[in-house]
């Protein structure tokens, strides 16, 4: 059988229908992109000969994974893909350098603890070396950026996040903050050193990677957003550039630029790594996505 079949009227049909397209009533733009989406399903469906017991493997496993999709779509590269694609309509409208996006991750939690300072971001003990990060957050004419909130976000040396640890010892907050920034535009903080980490065990994330023949493991990092008047929020994070899974990140949020190596000495580990903001050009540029985030 070959794809044309999906062109079938009787197919055609049943997408017109199904997406609501034949209707008066839904969102348009909605009723179209499903109407895609399904037909590429469809499409995919024939193009690979997929089985009724192969279709609805797919769908338990979906189903199943559901509270994984945060760590799916980064894995299948759709997160990383999404900052490809704004990075490349950012170059069509001519704008471009600065310190490059990427992957947000799905561990963010809202309302971190604001604080000022050279700040310590951990409150709990761990047995770890200390992360000494500081630099500058400028504008892209070397200007100090004014009024900046930094959130920083990052795991504990077992790979674990505040509000996601499944061992439960975390307390709240712990390595997240958001630092208010003064007029020079200088951050400084310190911390638990982190470490990377892999999917857990047994999910779907694992899962999935296994059966690609991939792994789910992530080098040591550190999650930013940087919001400012007048400027883009960017959201970037900074990977360990010495790590073993420096360059072959499952996630996929690597990028080049954000790959500095921690001077070590001893137990401690220093990052010196200024931030370059994009001048806002509209109202939504100062904006978050509008992901669903956890909240404390
Ligand atoms: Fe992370």
């Amino acid at each position: 059988m070959n794809t044309d079949f999906v062109q079938s009227a009787s197919v055609q049909d049943l997408l017109d229908r199904a997406s609501g397209l034949d209707t008066e009533g839904g969102d348009p733009r909605l009723q179209h992109i499903l109407r895609d989406l399904i037909e590429s399903v469809m499409t995919l469906i024939v193009k690979h000969d997929i089985s009724e017991s192969e279709f609805w493997k797919a769908v338990t496993f979906l189903q199943q994974g559901a509270d994984e999709f945060g760590l799916l779509v980064p894995g299948i590269g759709l997160e990383h893909f999404m900052d490809l694609y704004m990075d490349a309509k950012d170059a069509e409208a001519g704008r471009i350098g600065g310190t490059p996006r990427t992957i947000e991750g799905p561990l963010y939690v809202a309302d971190a603890p604001i604080v000022e300072g050279d700040v310590d971001l951990s409150q709990d003990a761990d047995d770890t070396g200390t992360l000494y990060m500081n630099g500058a957050i400028r504008g892209m004419e070397g200007e100090p950026v004014k009024g900046a909130l930094l959130h920083v976000w990052h795991a504990n040396s077992k790979g674990f996040y505040s509000h996601f640890d499944p061992t439960g010892t975390q307390s709240p907050f712990n390595n997240r903050r958001r630092i208010r920034i003064g007029d020079d535009g200088r951050y400084a903080f310190h911390s638990r050193l982190p470490s990377g980490y892999s999917v857990p065990p047994g999910g779907a994330a694992e899962t999935l990677m296994h059966a690609l023949g991939r792994h789910g493991s992530r080098p040591a990092h550190v999650h930013f957003f940087i919001e400012a008047p007048g400027y883009r929020t960017l959201t970037t994070q900074i990977n360990f550039g010495d790590d073993p899974f420096a360059a072959d990140d499952f996630a996929f949020g690597t990028r080049e630029g954000l790959l500095p190596v921690p001077n070590r000495q001893g137990d401690a580990a220093y990052i010196a790594f200024d931030f370059v903001l994009q001048k806002a050009d509209q109202v939504d540029d100062e904006r978050f996505s509008a992901r669903t985030r956890a909240v404390a």
